[in-house]
C-alpha cells in the first residue's frame, strides 16, 4: 500500500517539475535578467518616441495612467521588475470587471523596442517601485 502510493506521488513530481520547466522556457524566452538598455540615453530617447507613440494614449504623456483614452495602469508605480514588464507587454493582460484591456503588442513591437520603452519608462518610477528586479510575476 504504501509503496503504490509512494510510487504514484514519484510520477506527480516528476509531471509537476518538468511542466514547470517547460512552462519557464516558453515564458522566458531569452529576455534578459535586466534591462540592457537601463541608463542608456539614446535607446531611452527611442524609448520614449515608441511611448509617446503607441503608449500614452491609454497610459498617458506622464505615464501615470490619465490617457485621453481613460484608464490604462499607473506605470510610474509599476513592481514586477524587468522581466514581469516585458511579460504583460508582450502577454498583455484583462482583468476580471475591468472594461479596458491591456493589448498584446507581441508580433507588433520588437523585444528591442519594449527594453528601450523599459529604460524610459524606469527614468519616471516614483518611490515604491520596482523596474529592475527579474522574478516576481
Ligand atoms: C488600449 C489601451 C492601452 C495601450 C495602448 C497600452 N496599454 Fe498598457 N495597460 C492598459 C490597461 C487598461 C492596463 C491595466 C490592465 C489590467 O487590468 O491589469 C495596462 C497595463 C499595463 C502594464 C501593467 C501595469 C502594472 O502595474 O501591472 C504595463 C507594464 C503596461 N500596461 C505597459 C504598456 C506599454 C509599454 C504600452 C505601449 C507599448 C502600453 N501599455 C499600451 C491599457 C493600454
Amino acid at each position: 500500500m504504501q509503496g503504490i502510493s509512494k510510487k504514484r506521488w514519484g510520477r506527480w513530481v516528476v509531471a509537476l517539475s518538468f511542466g514547470f520547466a517547460a512552462g519557464a522556457a516558453l515564458a522566458d524566452d531569452a529576455i534578459p535578467e535586466s534591462n540592457p538598455y537601463s541608463g542608456d540615453e539614446k535607446a531611452m530617447r527611442e524609448g520614449k518616441s515608441w511611448y509617446r507613440g503607441v503608449c500614452a494614449a491609454c497610459h498617458g504623456g506622464r505615464a501615470d495612467g490619465a490617457g485621453e483614452r481613460g484608464n490604462g495602469a499607473d506605470l510610474r508605480k509599476f513592481e514586477l521588475g524587468f522581466k514581469g514588464f516585458v511579460h504583460v507587454v508582450l502577454e498583455g493582460r484583462q482583468q476580471p470587471g475591468r472594461t479596458m484591456a491591456m493589448p498584446a503588442w507581441k508580433g507588433v513591437l520588437k523585444n528591442d523596442d519594449i527594453y528601450k520603452i523599459g529604460a524610459y519608462l524606469e527614468t519616471m518610477a516614483i518611490e515604491g517601485a520596482n523596474w529592475k528586479e527579474g522574478n516576481r510575476h
